[in-house]
């Protein structure tokens, strides 16, 4: 039970972080788009950008606490969360320009750059995601994090690991919170805690 609450607190503090540096994108009703569009699954590409940004962060935590190596945890959220910014359903035949795994990493950057403008890491965040599909190496530590956490979190949506279910609430949460909606029931919550 105390692991379980451990986790508990763990995805709090994690959500929080990811709301905190994110969430201009997060409430922009231009990332709000990317919930009408399907990933992997069931899972919406809002949905996706949302869990690839949580294992990017928890990736940095660790990187930070045991290799005492320093990440730039604000463009990595934001990189994360518009990796897959690319406004269209790619599984209708002809909506992509060309491959869609090979051209999305540069469609989505453009369309984020001119959408909420991008520093040079976020750019390459989104346009090295999908390396090595995609032949041009990350230059920064920030774009392999991003880049392992989207495979991952690929994997799990594909053969359906709830990984980001949780996440999804707390940061609902945090945006019913922005938004002055505080009639949110969560005894849920502190009874299995
Ligand atoms: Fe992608
Ligand atoms: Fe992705």
């Amino acid at each position: 039970m105390a692991l379980h609450f451990a986790k508990r607190i763990t995805e709090y503090r994690l959500a929080k972080d990811l709301f905190t540096r994110g969430k201009d994108i997060i409430l922009s009703p231009e990332a709000q788009v990317m919930k009408e569009f399907t990933q992997h699954g069931e899972t919406t590409v809002f949905e996706h950008c949302i869990a690839v940004a949580k294992f990017s962060l928890l990736i940095a935590y660790f990187l930070e606490r045991t290799l005492k190596i320093e990440v730039n945890k604000d463009s990595l959220v934001r990189g994360a969360l518009l990796h897959d910014y690319f406004l269209y359903d790619w599984h209708v035949k002809g909506s992509a320009q060309g491959l869609h795994g090979f051209t999305h990493p540069r469609v989505a950057k453009e369309n984020a750059d001119r959408d909420f403008g991008l520093n040079d890491i976020e750019r390459d965040i989104i346009a090295k995601h999908m390396f090595p599909l995609t032949p041009f190496l990350p230059m920064y530590r920030e774009s392999v994090i991003v880049s392992l956490a989207d495979k991952w979190c690929a994997l799990a949506e594909t053969f359906k690991i709830d990984v980001s279910s949780y996440i999804i609430y707390r940061v609902n949460f945090r945006i019913a919170l922005a938004n002055g909606d505080y009639s949110i029931d969560y005894g849920e919550t502190l009874a299995e805690a």
